[in-house]
């Protein structure tokens, strides 16, 4: 099989590429090394099979022979983190819609139709009041204009409805994935993600910043779940024109987040609250609840979560001091 990943450099990404290469398909990585690394693929640069390129999916001229080589193609290339949302907010209406309609017209160009899995987020969402799961047929609370840190979820919103219409108009072979909270290898604090940040801290006997009160709740899944969810939906033939949940039913807060971290780090770090104004330097809404309804998910795999939440805190925290 062979596998093409857009921002395969960044940090779903890798862990993707290593899952495929483990099982013997070839992997062809293209990225532009925005917020991606390559230090992410030391590992994937073990096998034979690996190929990567540094090029802007937006320009690359050679993406046609790319997506015509591939059986299926992840598309996750995308401007991603809230700092750099609120940072450029238009780079990241253009490059994530630009991008993503141009693989699919590679696709559509290419002899072999591969099928595309493509990364969307439950932050299309939006911001609800109630702590009712959010399943893939609600209506959506988006508020455009009020605030840019609105664009990630109208950029990856115009991504679904491209996707969709491929289908329908095209008939290709396309899945969309609403990746709720993913943390593993390979991530970073630097954009804004949370539990990279909580650990760099506690490790380093900082303070562990918590933008607001701390009270919202999150649903966090390891990455390592996470690519087997992407293959079972990638492979299978059912999951064309789907929108799907990709996410945890383990809750927890952020307070608790960072009770979790001090501790299984051992670390003497006070936890201190900040403003979303201090945090983000402007006005920011932040979204309460948010957690999946897994029932779609379970159609399309049988995969029971292997990596509890503490599980993974205590490898990445390894991982951290190991550096
Ligand atoms: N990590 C999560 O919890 C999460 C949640 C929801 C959605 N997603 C989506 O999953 C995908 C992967 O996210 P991630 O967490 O691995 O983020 P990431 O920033 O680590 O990965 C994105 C990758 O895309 C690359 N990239 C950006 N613009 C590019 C361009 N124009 N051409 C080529 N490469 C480009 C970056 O260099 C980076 O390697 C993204 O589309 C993101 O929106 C992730």
């Amino acid at each position: 099989m062979h596998i093409l990943i857009t921002g395969g450099a960044g940090f779903i990404g890798s862990n993707l590429a290593l899952y495929h290469l483990k099982k013997g398909d070839k992997v062809h990585i293209l990225d532009n090394l925005s917020t991606g690394r390559l230090s992410n693929l030391e590992e994937c640069e073990k096998y034979n099979n690996f190929y990567f390129n540094e090029v802007d999916v937006l320009i690359d001229e050679e993406l046609d022979k790319r997506v015509n080589w591939a059986d299926r193609i992840y598309h996750l290339a995308a401007v991603v983190g809230v700092f750099r949302v609120l940072e450029k907010p238009i780079s990241v209406l253009s490059t994530n819609i630009a991008g993503c309609e141009r693989v699919l017209r590679a696709v559509l160009r290419s002899d072999w139709k591969a099928k595309v899995v493509i990364a969307s987020t439950s932050e299309v969402y939006g911001n609800r009041k109630s702590n009712q799961l959010l399943s893939e047929d609600m209506e959506l609370y988006i508020s455009p204009g009020i605030n840019s840190r609105w664009n990630y979820s109208i950029s990856k919103l115009a991504d679904e409805a491209y996707g969709l219409s491929y289908v329908r108009e095209h008939d290709l072979d396309i899945t969309l994935i609403r990746f709720f909270n993913v943390i593993g290898p390979n991530q970073t604090g630097k954009y804004g993600m949370v539990v990279p940040r909580f650990v760099q801290q506690a490790i380093n006997n900082e303070e562990l910043t918590v933008f607001g009160d701390g009270t919202q709740i999150r649903a966090f899944m390891d990455v390592r779940d996470t690519v087997i969810y992407l293959d079972d939906i990638g492979s299978n033939p059912a999951t064309k024109g789907e929108v799907i949940n990709v996410g945890s039913n383990y809750e927890i807060t952020i307070n608790n987040v960072a009770k979790h971290v001090k501790s299984l780090a051992n670390s003497n770090s006070e936890i201190k609250y900040i403003s979303y104004d201090d945090a983000y330097g402007e006005e920011f809404e932040e979204i309460y609840f948010r957690k999946p309804d897994l029932r779609k998910l379970k159609k399309f795999s049988s995969h029971q979560i292997k990596w509890s939440f503490d599980d993974t805190l205590r490898d990445l925290i390894r991982r951290a001091k190991e550096k």
